[in-house]
């Protein structure tokens, strides 16, 4: 296809989207590719900024949920390996924008570098977790970033410093269309104890939330001060189902998708969740994760 010349050997087209998701959900990508060098990748975001076709980055796809319709333009996906090396050296950890975050953990914790074990279990790339400043009750991955290198839309490559970057709570000032790498200033501490800690957070995370079962993670941000899994329990609403998504038993705010589900039986269980809470609480919740 003309659109794509030059580039035939890694665009796909009507890619399903649903096995690169957690949620396992959604119709296609109108076109697919998964480069494996900067050059290719800048190709890509090049000839869509030339030809105004819509561009996004896929992670690891366990914050997002593709509609049944699919999605306009160009997926992009790093290819199996690419942007995903981990460095330590002297206190810090380099990571490609698409390591798995479980990775970057697990690396840190066996040099005795203390900070990024808060995030355990967290699902999802580096990119991804950048992207919505990841986190959990004891940190998020924000406050540990020095340095993140992203490639713009228009296919540029900048460094950011942190002066320069701004973390809130599920919010980055990092929007450009992909990071490429990242940089963490860690923490020395004993590696033993680093791990006990690591393990602990996780069999409380394990206990309190259905990880391994097809979901997004939490659904709504907390409003300020509150726990929106706590107040969509307290309305009620746990097992509440639509086709086959389901208001989750343990954790509230996480909406399960059992065999069957379709991603509309997600947004229209999200919606009656969003009114049943402005009703009977009085108030408004917010997505936290991407729909696509
Ligand atoms: N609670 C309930 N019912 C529920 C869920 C929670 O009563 O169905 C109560 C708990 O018993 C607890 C309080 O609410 O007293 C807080 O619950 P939890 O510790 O699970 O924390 P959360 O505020 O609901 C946040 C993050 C999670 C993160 C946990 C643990 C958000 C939206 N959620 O949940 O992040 O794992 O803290 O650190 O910020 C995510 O972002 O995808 C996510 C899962």
């Amino acid at each position: 296809m003309l659109l794509w010349s030059g580039f035939e050997h890694i665009v796909r087209q009507a890619e399903p989207l649903a096995p690169h998701t957690w949620f396992q959900l959604g119709g296609p990508a109108e076109f697919f590719a998964e480069p494996r060098t900067l050059d290719e990748l800048q190709g890509l975001v090049r000839r869509c900024a030339e030809e105004e076709l819509p561009i996004r980055v896929l992670g690891g796809g366990s914050n997002v949920l593709v509609r049944d319709e699919g999605v306009p333009g160009l997926v992009v996906r790093f290819a199996e390996g690419v942007f995903a090396d981990i460095q330590v050296a002297a206190g810090r950890v380099t990571a490609g924008g698409a390591a798995k975050l479980g990775h970057v953990i697990s690396s840190a914790v066996r040099e005795g570098l203390a900070g990024l074990e808060a995030l355990v279990a967290i699902p999802g790339t580096v990119g991804g977790a950048l992207h919505g400043n990841a986190g959990s009750r004891g940190g998020d991955i924000g406050q540990w970033t020095r340095r993140a290198t992203v490639m713009t839309r228009s296919g540029e490559v900048i460094e950011r410093q942190r002066d320069e970057l701004v973390f809130a709570y599920r919010e980055s000032s990092l929007d450009e269309l992909a990071i490429l790498s990242a940089e963490f200033e860690l923490e020395a501490e004993d590696p033993e104890q680093l791990t006990k800690r690591m393990q602990q957070q996780w069999i409380v995370k394990k206990a309190s939330q259905p990880l391994g079962h097809q979901s997004a993670g939490c659904i709504f941000k907390n409003p300020r001060g509150m726990s929106a899994g706590m107040l969509i329990d307290q309305a009620g609403l746990k097992g509440t189902r639509i086709g086959g998504a389901e208001v989750n038993d343990r954790h509230a705010n996480f909406i399960v998708a059992e065999p069957g589900a379709a991603s509309h039986d997600v947004l229209r269980l999200i919606e009656l969740v969003r009114s049943r809470v402005a009703d009977r609480i009085g108030i408004d919740l917010e997505l936290e994760i991407q729909v696509w």
